[in-house]
């Protein structure tokens, strides 16, 4: 294991530790995305909806990741353990979200929060009724039609009900976790989604549309485009790192060929385009005279290509991959330093929405929590298998 990595992990650990202590000190009120080095506090109960039929507002769907985090930086420590589940229980009124019938994020609020907290041994299986409920509330949302999840807005919206967007394959492992006993429609849903999004979501050369608006009454296609990225012909980064690291958790929870096509087609294309700081563009389309970066497309494509590392089964494509992966988070732990002490986040030179003008450049909660999680993964604080509850195809192959 790299030095840079453990020094890495160390110091993803202390920033974990000081964001803990001050999201206690605004209890409800969670980090949602970054304006001149403070974090735009959302409460809990912004729950997502139209502002006028050209506007939609995400809400609050990012209070998850702050939980996620703060078991991250419990892990392997016995003595932070007592402390970080009685102060993250505190953040846990994300519960109150689990009927949420207005977004496809509850993937996000949910599995960081109370899927891995369980899988971290933090949480009982009693606790975490909520989350599956939550995954009951995800999985409702599937149009049988397209046969995709919907994105935006409640269920019977019309401006909203043919929407489907490449970031709901990083919601699927809230599904996957929460149906991991046999057959249900929660699972089922989830692999229709994937496999869905694996046939309609890329171009010819390997990036993806953001967004896509079926016809949700004869699920044919009838636009695909965007909704954060640069334009609609254009390579949102984040998206393309969603479909990294979605399409790979899927194949490692319900090895499907496509969704390993999938997960490979779009890191290849990412993979070529990561500048040597290791933050990419926010959009890959974007004109190169534009600086503006979003290192946590990075650290979620670097999570993706982890995962990938334990799938493939050529052992030097393998190697290749973890090596890749390690030296994207090698690059990013120099934007994970605090000029600043009192200064919020921890993964900086992240970009939340150009197109909306919102944090443009700073840390951002799924920035740092995936950040962290690929850290915890590269290091071995985190076996693959204890997040997606199988053995990976490559222990398979070697067994
Ligand atoms: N899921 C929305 C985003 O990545 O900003």
């Amino acid at each position: 294991m790299s030095t840079a990595l453990e020094l890495a992990w160390a110091h993803y650990v202390r920033l974990a530790r000081q964001e803990q202590d001050r999201n206690g000190r605004h209890l409800g009120q969670y980090p949602h995305y970054m304006e001149e080095g403070r974090w735009r506090r959302f409460p809990i109960d912004a729950t997502s909806g139209w502002v006028d039929d050209s506007f939609y507002d995400h809400g609050n769907w990012t209070a998850g990741f702050a939980v996620g985090q703060a078991w991250l930086a419990a892990i392997g420590d016995p003595d932070h353990h007592a402390t970080v589940a009685t102060q993250t229980t505190a953040l846990l009124d994300v519960a109150t979200r689990a009927s949420d019938r207005t977004t496809h994020d509850l993937g996000f609020l949910f599995h960081p929060s109370f899927a891995l907290g369980e899988q971290l041994g933090f949480l009982t299986s009693d606790a975490v009724a909520p989350a599956h409920e939550a995954a009951e509330s995800l999985a409702a949302r599937f149009n049988p039609a397209g046969g995709y999840l919907q994105a935006f807005g409640p269920a019977d919206d019309p401006r909203s009900r043919g929407t489907s967007t490449i970031d709901t394959m990083m919601n699927l492992p809230l599904l996957w976790w929460s149906a991991a006993d046999g057959q249900s429609d929660v699972r089922r849903n989830a692999e229709t989604h994937a496999r869905t999004s694996a046939r309609e979501f890329f171009r010819p050369d390997g990036s993806t549309y953001h967004l896509i608006k079926f016809d949700p009454s004869t699920g044919v296609v009838l636009e695909r485009g965007t909704f954060q990225g640069g334009a609609d012909d254009s390579c949102w980064s984040r998206g393309q790192a969603w479909a990294i690291a979605g399409f790979a958790w899927s194949y490692a929870v319900q090895p499907v060929p496509e969704f390993l096509d999938a997960a490979l087609t779009a890191w290849n294309y990412f993979r070529g385009r990561i500048p040597d700081d290791g933050v990419v563009p926010w959009d890959f389309g974007a004109p190169s005279t534009d600086t503006t970066g979003d290192a946590s497309a990075s650290a979620i494509a670097a999570l993706g290509a982890l995962i990938l590392s334990e799938q493939v089964e050529s052992t030097a494509h393998s190697a290749e991959l973890r090596s890749d992966a390690e030296r994207i988070l090698e690059q990013l732990s120099h934007h994970a330093v605090r000029q600043d002490p009192a200064a919020d986040g921890i993964l900086l030179r992240s970009c939340y929405s150009k197109p909306h003008g919102l944090g443009l450049s700073g840390a951002l909660p799924y920035g740092d929590y995936y950040y962290g999680l690929a850290l915890a993964l590269a290091t071995g604080r985190i076996d693959l298998s204890r997040l997606t509850g199988v053995s990976s195809q490559r222990e398979k192959l070697e067994q």
